[in-house]
């Protein structure tokens, strides 16, 4: 039963997170770029969210205007977070299926869209493990991240 209420709980805070933007931004650090980063990173999991809901739906218009949001989200300064060229791999990897999905998206293949979500799904692990282990083993003192813990 308590196990049951805290995954519940769980769930719901995952919802709100995912569904609601953050809007706190008069509070504190807001202008640091640490947390403009951070919120530019949640930007992109609500927009693939959007994407993965447009595919569900066979809604071709909703997967093209959250995919191109997803473009876009890879051209920002703040979402070059490592400066090494294998970083840069990784973000011209995420462009790049998210182009695919807007592509097949135009075409109506709803197959070849969702191929692509599945891809671009595997760069956003790619990204993270990369990052992790990257900023994990730097020894010029930049913050240890936490991704997905
Ligand atoms: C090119 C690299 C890269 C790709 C691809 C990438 N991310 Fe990230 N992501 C990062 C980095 C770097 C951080 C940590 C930001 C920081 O601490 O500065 C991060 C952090 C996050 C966070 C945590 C934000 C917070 O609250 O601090 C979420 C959520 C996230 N990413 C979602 C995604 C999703 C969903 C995808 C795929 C659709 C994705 N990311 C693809 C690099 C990437």
């Amino acid at each position: 039963m308590l196990l049951l209420a805290a995954l519940a709980g769980g769930i719901l805070t995952l919802a709100v997170h995912g569904v609601e933007p953050p809007k706190d931004k008069d509070k504190g650090e807001k202008d640091s770029p640490k947390s403009k980063s951070a919120e530019l990173m949640r930007k992109k999991l609500l927009q693939s969210q959007k994407v993965l809901e447009g595919i569900a739906l066979n809604d071709f218009e909703k997967i093209i205007e959250h995919a191109d949001e997803l473009i876009v989200i890879s051209k920002e300064a703040e979402f070059k977070a490592l400066k090494t060229p294998r970083y840069d791999l990784h973000v011209d990897e995420f462009r790049r299926n998210a182009e695919e999905m807007v592509k097949k998206a135009k075409e109506k293949n709803i197959e070849g869209a969702t191929l692509a979500y599945m891809e671009l799904t595997l760069t956003c692990v790619r990204c993270h493990k990369y990052t992790r282990e990257t900023r994990m083993t730097r020894s010029d003192g930049t913050e240890p991240v936490a991704i997905g813990e």
